[in-house]
């Protein structure tokens, strides 16, 4: 059950999230063609340019390297962070070749100590739940990013309870095994709006239980 009472209260569990995602990673892609063209959406509001610097935070098995390196172009960087080997190796499969073109690096690290190369221009957050009930996480991502930087986080919330029960309790349910905290699910974005300058939540999807919230770091 900790998914429902545990979870409410516990902070994130790196260990279990490694034990889940290594469960997970073979069939993930197949699970999330839901929200894939959410990413798409989160990726346009950072507006990213040619040359720019642009971690993708948690990348997963990658599903969103390949655009995020044509938008920054061949003197931009995209730098995916990511702590699960099993879903990293996914995301250096990605391409054509098995070889990271020259403008995407892979950390292979927690992002509460991930030590990227280059200060990010902008930083994408999808579906990375723990990561934003963790202060040392976005401590440590902020601390790497320049003045001004854009954020987009897009991930699940929870509806208000007195209509939405059932909702909350199937997306609960169905998103058990992909984040090891059900912590501040109900404003997920409370954490890091408060190290940002201005974080706004720009749209719903999914009858409200999917958000894209948008900002700046000061
Ligand atoms: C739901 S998946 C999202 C993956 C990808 N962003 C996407 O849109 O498909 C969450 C990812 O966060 C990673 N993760 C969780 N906690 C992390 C941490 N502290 N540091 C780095 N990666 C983490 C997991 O290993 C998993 O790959």
């Amino acid at each position: 059950m900790n998914w429902w009472f545990g979870g409410l209260n516990a902070a994130p569990d790196r260990a279990a999230a490694l034990a889940s995602y290594r469960a997970l990673a073979a069939r993930y892609d197949a699970s999330c063609r839901l929200i894939e063209h959410l990413r798409l959406v989160a990726i346009d509001a950072l507006a990213l340019q040619p040359g720019e610097t642009v971690y993708d935070v948690a990348c997963g098995t990658g599903a969103v390297l390949p655009v995020l390196a044509q938008r920054v172009g061949a003197d931009g960087r995209v730098i995916g962070i990511e702590q699960s080997p099993d879903m990293a190796e996914r995301a250096a499969g990605r391409f054509a070749g098995s070889a990271l073109p020259p403008n995407v690096t892979l950390l292979i690290a927690g992002v509460e100590e991930a030590q990227p190369s280059a200060l990010a221009d902008a930083l994408l957050f999808c579906y990375t739940h723990d990561i934003l009930q963790s202060p040392r996480a976005l401590d440590n991502l902020l601390a790497h990013a320049r003045p001004g930087a854009r954020v987009a986080v897009l991930g699940l919330r929870l509806l208000p309870w007195w209509w939405g029960a059932p909702i909350n309790l199937w997306k609960l349910w169905r998103g058990r095994h992909y984040r090891t905290t059900s912590r501040g699910l109900r404003e997920p974005w409370a954490l890091i709006a408060s190290r940002l300058e201005a974080l706004q939540v720009q749209r719903f999807f999914h009858l409200g239980t999917s958000y894209l919230a948008v900002g700046r770091v000061a």
